[in-house]
C-alpha cells in the first residue's frame, strides 16, 4: 500500500557536508560552481568583496585536470558539489602549460622559484549560498592531506580588482604575500606557504 507523508511534521532531512578526492564524475558539478563566480569582461571592482574567477572552464576541461592531477578537491552537500579546489604539482602545471595556454609568465616565475614537487592551487570556488561557513578551510585540509609536500604557492588579482576575498582566504590559511607580478593587464599577487628557501 502506498504511504502517504505528511511533509509538514517530517523531520528536516539532514545533510552532510563533506569534503575529497574529486572524481571526473563530478566534472559537471565543479563546472556549474565555477561558472557562478566567473566575472565578465566588464570587470565590476564590487566583485573584489565576493570574489571571483577569471577563467572558469568547461566540464570537459575540469574532467582532464582530474585525471591528471591527484590533487583536486571538491566538497559535496547532498549530492551537490558546492566547491573544489583546482590544485596541481608544479611539475603537472608545466606538462599541462600548452594545452591550458598557461599565463607564461608566471609559469616562468614559477620554474625559477619553486621545486617541481611544489603544490600550486589554481583555482578555489565555493556557491555563493555556501561561503563564509569554513568550506574553503576544510577543502584545504582535505587537499593537504592528499599532498607529499608542504611547500604551496598561488597568485591572486590584485589590479585593476583586488580579489580582497581570495586574499583574505589565502592569508587565513597562512599564506603570505611575496611580490607582484604582471601578466598582461593583471597585476597579480604572489603568496606562499612553508617555501623552504635553499641558502
Ligand atoms: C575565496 C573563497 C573560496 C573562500 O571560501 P569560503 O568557504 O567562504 O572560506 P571559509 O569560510 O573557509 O573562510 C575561511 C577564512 O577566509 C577568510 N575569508 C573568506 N572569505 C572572505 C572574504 N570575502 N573577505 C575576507 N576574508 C575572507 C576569513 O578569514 C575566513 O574566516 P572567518 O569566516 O572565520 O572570518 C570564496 O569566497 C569564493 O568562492 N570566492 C569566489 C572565487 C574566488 O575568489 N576564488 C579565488 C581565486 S581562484
Amino acid at each position: 500500500m502506498q504511504q502517504h507523508h505528511d511533509r509538514k511534521s517530517d523531520p528536516e532531512p539532514e545533510v552532510h557536508l563533506t569534503t575529497r578526492k574529486a572524481t571526473v564524475s563530478d566534472a559537471e558539478g565543479i563546472a556549474s560552481v565555477a561558472r557562478v563566480l566567473q566575472i565578465g569582461d566588464e570587470r565590476p571592482p564590487e566583485a573584489g568583496q565576493t570574489g571571483f574567477l577569471l577563467w572558469a572552464q568547461e566540464p570537459d576541461t575540469y574532467a582532464e585536470r582530474i585525471e591528471h592531477s591527484g590533487l583536486f578537491v571538491v566538497a559535496q552537500e547532498g549530492d551537490q558539489i558546492v566547491g573544489f579546489i583546482m590544485a596541481y604539482p608544479l611539475s603537472t602545471l608545466v606538462s599541462l602549460s600548452e594545452s591550458m595556454r598557461y599565463e607564461d609568465k608566471v609559469l616562468k616565475l614559477f620554474q625559477e622559484k619553486y621545486p617541481p614537487t611544489l603544490v600550486y592551487p589554481d583555482q578555489i570556488g565555493v556557491l555563493p549560498s555556501h561561503k563564509r561557513r569554513g568550506i574553503g578551510g576544510m577543502m584545504d585540509q582535505e587537499l593537504q592531506s592528499l599532498c607529499s609536500t608542504d611547500e604551496f604557492a598561488t597568485v591572486i588579482g590584485h589590479a585593476p580588482i583586488r580579489n580582497l576575498a581570495s586574499i583574505g582566504y589565502f592569508t587565513s590559511q597562512g599564506f603570505q604575500f611575496v611580490e607582484e607580478v604582471q601578466q598582461d593587464d593583471w597585476t597579480l599577487g604572489l603568496y606562499e606557504r612553508n617555501v623552504m628557501y635553499c641558502p
